[in-house]
């Protein structure tokens, strides 16, 4: 932390200064309590139970046997849940049926809640709930994510942002061009797996639902809450002080709906934790995709056409659509322009957000095709990218609030020693391995949603911050008192930020990489005018002076822009011919991501996006078995996340690119860092092998199976 005094008025630069997360020491000793470690006099403990079939309806569930458990205190089910409200938009949309727990006999997939045993213990709810009897009355069931289903549809999006999307004449773009592209890419289910489960525990406090919670927004989940059980939104209070990741999964989910269910009943705090195999079927996940790119270019790599589309999975009961078409429309222009997310309804959970939805995906297939493009006209990647810079958006015409896309391949190419490249694929070898490098382009919108704030003058000097925002281990807190001390024209030491409480009013959500960008803005409007008040003078009563404020306003008035983070990925790996294995030797990313509030916790999250990118190529794929619907060795050890002996040097940097229509300059850094990284690899594997890989995972059977055919 810098202060330098300019005349009279303190200049501090506390944002852009490295600084370590506020609630580090907590953390590190075990003084900072997650949402199932909190204390409670009198806790019960819930655990579900879950369905075994995909597809079918509940025949029989006795509770009696279970019911005299030791330490059993209720079982709950379709036969005596109380009925909770349906008929509603909440704040994420349409009521999703995933959270109407027990409320009829019908199972639409597999891992679908059929009970909630309570128990005076952990272990004797969990005994009784693996004791509990369910009998079902099975249907076949359809869980076959394929191409060419005549099921599958164009869903409605929404009218600013329609899920088909195009202009000119596609097929006459594709036949004037010399060179074309046309892949199909696929990438796996994939699970977001934060390292904390999913927990809630709720009680009753004086009329009000109390819920302790890890979650991504609680002021979402209390609304949610609010509607479910048709209670007065200020009838419900949810905390989430520390959440050890959500990566999009901890919205409102089973363990909320269900620990409120049973603290009703009981008339005492009930805590539900989910378990690693149950996050399988009650979190969401990343839908798997197969996706179609078709590009059209002239001899200079200049696109005449380009079409992307996209197909992923919903459940049966809920539309979720993995927008994995929409990155083009970002990121290169072509007379003849059209990108379509379709979707197929299985009998198979929900999908959901999963770190940069869309866009991760996406951008696999389309970085991919355009390495395919370069390799056809014979032209260096980075080249086809600069070729194909966009003026103004590509569908929009809106300009870019900044687009330094091409600054961060110059930088980015210099630092990966990218001139030195020979373009052949296939020919370094280092014994038994292959070598090659690989590139790719990132991007994710910048968002913000409205959001309030208040800030307290104390009058011992310090400030308190107060705002629903979630800090999921992004290090959004301490963001926020950097943010907050140069608002304010102080060091960051005398700001106290208090976060993840419903009761401090409505704000954005820990998602869509727009927590900070929200939440700093709501923090710099209340600590601005708060630091005005002050200045008129006067002393600070004890209960201190509270500003408040409102983005609401200052957000609908910003002029529409193609607003972006962008980035360059560069990746270098090694392939082991006899064995098939992939090792990613080296990465390195350059993004334009806005102002960087923290660089200490802002590298750590884009050098985090990228190793989702390198586990994303090579590791993560939730296999499910088609005879019963369910997954396949659904545990960490099953689903390999990279660990660290996958990971090598990754590096993340950044340059300047502050937007400026934002009070502090930022953009949102949560998600781009993933966005192209798994691109980047399957290009270096191309560029090792001579081998394309379309299909994610690049596995080692993959990777010799492909052998000498498939060549690009
Ligand atoms: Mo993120 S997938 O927008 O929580």
């Amino acid at each position: 932390m810098t202060t330098t005094t300019t005349g009279t008025v303190p200049v501090t630069g506390a944002v852009g200064t490295a600084h370590t997360r506020v609630e580090g020491r907590d953390k590190v000793t075990g003084a900072a309590r997650y949402a199932a470690e909190v204390p409670l006099a009198g806790l019960a403990h819930g655990w579900l139970v879950v369905s075994t079939i995909a597809r079918g309806r509940i025949r029989a569930l006795d509770p009696a046997p279970v019911r005299a458990m030791p330490g059993v205190l209720a079982v709950l089910h379709h036969g005596n849940a109380q009925p909770l409200e349906s008929d509603y938009v909440g704040p994420m949309g349409p009521a999703d049926p995933a959270l109407q727990l027990f409320q009829h006999d019908r199972v639409p997939y597999a891992g679908w809640p059929v009970a909630l045993v309570v128990a005076e213990t952990s272990e004797q709810a969990r005994e009784a709930a693996e004791a509990l009897v369910v009998e079902y009355d099975e249907e076949p069931h359809d869980v076959a994510f394929a191409a060419g289903r005549p099921e599958a549809y164009v869903p409605a999006g929404n009218p600013r942002s329609p899920a088909e999307q195009g202009k000119g004449d596609l097929a006459a773009g594709l036949a004037a061009s010399a060179v074309v592209v046309d892949e199909e890419y696929t990438t796996p289910e994939e699970h977001h797996h934060p390292m904390e489960p999913h927990t809630a525990t709720a009680y009753w406090e004086n009329g009000r639902l109390e819920v302790i919670d890890a979650n991504q927004g609680s002021a979402y989940v209390a609304q949610e809450l609010a509607r479910l059980f048709a209670l007065d939104p200020s009838a419900v209070r949810v905390r989430s002080e520390h959440v050890g990741g959500g990566f999009g999964s901890k919205g409102a989910r089973a363990p909320q709906v269900a620990a409120a269910m049973a603290a009703t009943v009981l008339h005492r705090p009930v805590r539900v934790v989910l378990t690693r195999r149950q996050m399988f079927s009650l979190t969401g996940y990343r839908s798997p995709t197969i996706q179609r790119v078709r590009l059209g270019a002239d001899p200079d790599g200049r696109l005449r056409a380009l079409d992307h589309e996209g197909l992923n999975q919903t459940s049966t009961v809920h539309e979720f659509v993995e927008r994995s078409a929409d990155v083009a429309r970002a990121m290169y222009d072509a007379e003849a322009h059209h990108t379509v997310s379709r979707v197929l309804r299985l009998d198979v959970p929900t999908p959901t957000w999963m770190r940069a939805p869309g866009e991760a995906p996406g951008s696999f297939a389309l970085e991919c095709a355009l390495d395919e493009l370069a390799e056809r006209c014979g032209l260096d990647p980075i080249a086809v990218r600069a070729r194909n810079e966009p003026e103004v958006g590509p569908l929009s015409g809106l300009p870019y609030s900044s687009r330094r896309l091409l600054t961060c391949f110059e930088e980015g190419a210099r630092r990966f020693g990218w001139a030195d490249r020979d373009p052949r694929p296939g020919v370094r070898r280092e014994g038994r391995w292959l070598l090659g490098t690989g590139t790719a382009a990132a991007s994710f919108p910048t968002l913000a949603g409205p959001s309030t704030a208040a800030v307290t003058a104390e009058a011992d000097g310090g400030y308190t911050v107060r705002i629903t925002a979630a800090d999921i281990g992004t290090g959004a807190r301490t963001a926020l008192a950097l943010v907050a001390a140069d608002a304010l024209e102080v060091a960051p030491d005398r700001i106290r930020v208090r976060i993840g409480d419903s009761d401090f009013g409505q704000a954005m959500l820990a998602g869509g990489s727009a927590g900070t960008r929200s939440w700093a803005w709501a923090v710099t409007l209340a600590a601005r005018a708060l630091r005005e008040q002050l200045a008129l003078g006067g002393t600070i009563p004890p209960q201190g002076i509270t500003v408040r404020s409102d983005t609401a306003e200052a957000l609908a008035a910003l002029p529409p822009r193609e607003r972006h983070a962008f980035g360059a990925q560069f990746a270098e790996v090694a392939v082991d011919v006899a064995t098939g294995e992939v090792r990613v030797r080296r990465m390195l990313g350059i993004f334009a991501a806005g102002r960087i509030v923290n660089p200490l916790t802002a590298r750590s999250q884009l050098v985090g996006g990228m190793i989702w990118g390198l586990s994303m190529a090579l590791h993560e794929e939730a296999v499910r078995d088609e005879r019963w619907g369910g997954h396949v060795g659904a545990d960490l050890a099953g689903y390999h996340v990279a660990a660290n002996a996958d990971v090598p040097l990754v590096e993340a940097d950044w340059v300047d690119d502050p937007d400026e229509q934002d009070p502090v300059g930022i953009k949102g850094i949560g998600e781009v860092g993933i966005v192209g990284a798994a691109a980047a690899v399957a290009n270096a594997v191309w560029h090792a092998t001579g081998v394309r890989h379309r299909h994610l995972p690049i596995r080692p059977d993959r990777v010799l199976t492909a052998g000498a055919g498939d060549r690009g």
